[in-house]
């Protein structure tokens, strides 16, 4: 398959025109990835099933990990969920954004969307190119990340390409992503608590405003044996660069130390470091490769950034990669919550 890079340019026009073609190409059952506020989506439209299949194949994605379906209007979710009145409180509050809201499914949502689940995840984006495209299309896109399985989703069109060019029909570009980090993810229980499935930009501080959360185990623990996993895509291995990457928790210069001891002297590394850290870390580690993670107490520059060091880290082929190992609240439970997947729970605390 051609895969068509559309790139869309500061004219209303022009992106008008190029949405709604690509809003056709998605009615005709396509595959078309498009930029969202968290990272580039996969879309398809999400009341065709064979359409829906075509993601599955084109990520390489288990055919039970369920899809997210992508809205215009937060009230266009009754054509596919029983609402309830916790979804309209989450509505009213956080939506179009970065969360996805996970309710009892109609029919009208085929069972290879929701990878054979009674529920569906419904999310409104806040995107302008994304809102309008799903507009066009007057139909709700299902979209996972536009990553194939188990690499880092991503955010910018590059990286996309890097992952489905010759496997999609088409992909937009329109720049980076602002969050980088994929939407929070709650479940709506029938006593009217909410159930944290994935941490993302909406925090669990937010969300406690409006309703009693529970944070199931897995955001911040590995699964064991035994457990049942309350969301599909919890059990399986995520964000997982080549390269092993490990965690570490202490002080600048206790982590300096433990890098330097574990290496040697012609070891390859990449290490993700807090920019104050950076004049520090180049005199300790002058042969390791240093990438700016941001100021320590900017979450969303870390956020931002994640994603895409760890792809372009990983194509150094590097023996190992270290990062600091984030503290798990506000926004630093979806840092957390990515990280230590990503390092499948290597943490060393110092
Ligand atoms: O920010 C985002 O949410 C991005 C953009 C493109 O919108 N999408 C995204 O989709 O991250 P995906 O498929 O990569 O992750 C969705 C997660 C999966 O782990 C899946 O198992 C879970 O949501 N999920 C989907 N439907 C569910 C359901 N009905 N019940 C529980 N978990 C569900
Ligand atoms: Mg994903």
């Amino acid at each position: 398959m051609q895969t068509e890079l559309i790139s869309l340019r500061a004219d209303a026009q022009d992106t008008y025109e190029k949405l709604s073609r690509c809003a056709r190409a998605l009615r005709e059952g396509k595959l078309v990835v498009f930029p969202t506020e968290t990272v580039y989506g996969l879309g398809a439209d999400a009341t065709n099933a064979l359409a829906a299949a075509k993601i599955y194949a084109a990520k390489g994605r288990p055919s039970d990990n369920p899809l997210i379906i992508h809205i215009a209007d937060p009230d266009d979710a009754r054509k596919y969920i029983y609402m309830n009145e916790t979804y309209q409180r989450l509505a009213q509050a956080f939506m179009p954004g970065p969360l996805t809201v996970v309710c009892e499914s109609r029919d009208t949502v085929p069972l290879t969307t929701r990878g054979g689940l009674d529920t569906v995840a419904v999310r409104c984006p806040s995107h302008p190119v994304a809102n309008l495209l799903i507009r066009l299309c007057d139909v709700a896109i299902a979209a996972p990340s536009a990553n194939r399985s188990g690499s880092p989703s991503p955010t910018s069109a590059r990286h996309v390409m890097e992952d489905m060019d010759g496997r999609v029909d088409m992909v937009i570009d329109a720049g980076p992503c602002d969050f980088g980090l994929e939407s929070t993810i709650v479940k709506t229980e029938k006593d009217g608590t909410l159930t944290l499935l994935r941490p993302g930009k909406i925090t669990v501080e937010q969300l406690e405003t409006l309703a009693p959360v529970r944070i199931a185990q897995a955001v911040t623990a590995s699964m064991r044996p035994g457990d049942v996993a309350l969301s599909p895509g919890m059990k399986y291995r995520h964000y997982a660069p080549q390269t092993p990457l490990t965690l570490l928790s202490g002080g600048t210069q206790k982590i300096l130390s433990y890098i330097r001891s574990e290496c040697t002297a012609d070891a390859r590394v990449g290490v993700l470091c807090y920019r104050e850290d950076l004049p520090a870390a180049r005199e300790a580690l002058p042969g390791a490769t240093l990438y700016d993670f941001g100021a320590r107490t900017d979450e969303s520059a870390q956020a931002h950034i994640l994603f895409y060091l760890l792809r372009e880290a990983d194509k150094e082929c590097f023996d190992a990669i270290y990062a600091p190992l984030p503290e798990p609240k506000g926004i630093g439970l979806a840092l957390y919550n990515r990280m230590i997947r990503a390092a499948a729970h290597r943490i060393v605390r110092l």
